[in-house]
């Protein structure tokens, strides 16, 4: 059989329970909508549960459901694994999608701020994931997915706290991946670069901002939430059996070295 004939076997997701943080986000809903289309039963997880009734509405297919949880609640975390788990029989995937961002200096972050940040990206990331792997994919394997970020390996100006987390959520992935590759369990991340959602219109929006961001990506434009469906759903997918512990960068050429300098390259 050729690949095309199986092209849509080889990244269906059919059958396939995908629990999703930051479900209703700028992201997290494009990706829920994208997985669902292909097949998934998505368990969606955010902070407000009339936003996730109503995602759950615009998705294709049926037996899609949407809980509150807030994953800095770290006590909350195992119960919550465990009757998701109970309730579908496994979590084949895991999206660790939630985050959160201040844009301070690194003089002027409080204690507050700072321990906010990583209860969120870091911390409630760890123990969600620890907690899905004891409730289901040790039995069962399975693909976490973390939302990684250009921060996990360059940076910008004010974003201290969260480049931290990021970086993190880069290493933890590779523990991830080589601790649990015994129970079948591969770890990816994906690092998106500049994404245009409804919370970064308004640097997209802003004249100088916006042409300083464009100099520092190859695109010279800022992705868009849809252009990560596709690596999601390989990653989701049997097809990355043998891809794990990946920093997988979306980013439109901007690690690469952004945009090339118009000078004469004669020296
Ligand atoms: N937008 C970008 O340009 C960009 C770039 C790199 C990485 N990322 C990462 O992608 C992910 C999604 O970003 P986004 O742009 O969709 O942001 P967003 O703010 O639109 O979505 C984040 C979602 O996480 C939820 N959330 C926040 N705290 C939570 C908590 N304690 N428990 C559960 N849910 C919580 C929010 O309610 C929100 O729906 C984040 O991890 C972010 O760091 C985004």
């Amino acid at each position: 059989m050729t690949i095309g004939a199986n092209l849509e076997q080889l990244f269906s997701l059919e059958g396939k329970v995908i629990l999703l943080t930051g479900a209703t986000g700028g992201i997290g809903s494009v990706l829920a909508k994208g997985l669902a289309s292909t097949g998934a039963t998505m368990v969606l997880a955010d902070l407000e549960q009339s936003a996730l009734d109503q995602l759950c509405l615009e998705l294709d297919g049926s037996g899609h459901s949407g809980y509150e949880l807030d994953i800095s609640q770290v006590s909350r975390l195992e119960d919550f694994a465990g009757s998701i788990a109970e309730k579908h029989g496994k979590i084949d995937v895991l999206i660790n999608c939630a985050g959160i961002n201040k844009r301070e200096g690194l003089l002027d972050v409080e204690e507050k701020t700072y321990d906010k940040i990583m209860d969120v990206n870091l911390k409630g990331l760890f123990f969600l994931s620890q907690a899905v792997v004891r409730k289901s994919m040790i039995r069962t394997g399975g693909k976490i997915i973390n939302l990684a970020s250009f921060t996990s390996t360059s940076t910008l100006g004010g974003v201290s706290v969260y480049g931290a987390t990021k970086s993190g959520v880069a290493a933890l992935t590779r523990s991830m991946a080589i601790e649990w590759a015994k129970y079948n369990i591969q770890a990816n991340a994906i690092a998106p670069g500049h994404i245009l959602t409804a919370l970064t219109q308004v640097t997209w929006d802003h004249k100088e901002r916006a042409a300083y961001l464009r100099e520092r990506i190859a695109a010279e434009r800022p992705g868009l939430p849809e252009e990560l469906v596709s690596l999601t759903i390989l990653l989701a997918s049997n097809s990355s059996d043998y891809i794990t512990g990946a920093l997988i960068n979306v980013d439109g050429g901007a690690l690469a070295g952004g945009k090339p300098w118009p000078f004469d390259t004669q020296y």
